[in-house]
């Protein structure tokens, strides 16, 4: 291979990683004031509550707990503590809008939060949103 082409080849590399990590910027610790401008489309009633819970209990009560008070002291590997979900405190906002993409994003760069896009529907998503407002303290 020619010098130049490494070159070129380095180039497009670096851009491209560029690229990506600029994109990935999707979950900003301290709210995400784009996202909490979306409207919450499921109407909190009894039924979208109860989908939520099965959500919950199914994808996420193995980090968060059953109530959704987090775990105190980490999860046993080099990862932050799965965060309570029903005080007062937020790292990533609270509105229906933010927590939906957290949930549907995860938190970047290394998914200790996953991310749900693709495993569970939008409407899941607000589902389990709806949910988590029944149990805030
Ligand atoms: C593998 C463990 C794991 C699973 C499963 C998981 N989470 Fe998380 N979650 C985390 C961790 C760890 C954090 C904190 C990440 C950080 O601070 O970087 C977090 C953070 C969050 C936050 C942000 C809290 C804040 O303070 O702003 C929300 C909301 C959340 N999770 C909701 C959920 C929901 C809802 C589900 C299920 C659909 C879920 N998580 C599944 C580990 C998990």
């Amino acid at each position: 291979m020619s010098f130049k082409k490494e070159i070129a080849i380095g180039l497009i590399t670096a851009a491209l990683i560029g690229g990506t990590a600029a994109a990935q910027v999707k979950t900003p610790r301290g709210g995400n004031p784009e996202a909490a401008k979306m409207t919450n489309p499921v109407p909190a009633d009894e039924a979208s509550i109860a989908r939520g819970k099965e959500y919950y209990d199914e994808h996420c009560a193995n980090c968060h707990m059953d109530d959704a008070s987090g775990v105190e002291g980490g999860m046993g590997e080099s990862g932050p503590p799965a965060s309570n979900l029903i005080d007062e405190h937020t790292d990533f906002g609270g509105t229906d809008g933010e927590l939906f993409s957290v949930i549907k994003g995860g938190i970047l760069p290394q998914l200790y939060m996953p991310m749900y896009e693709g495993v569970i529907s939008d409407e899941a998503i607000w589902d389990v949103v709806n949910y988590l407002n029944t149990l805030k303290e």
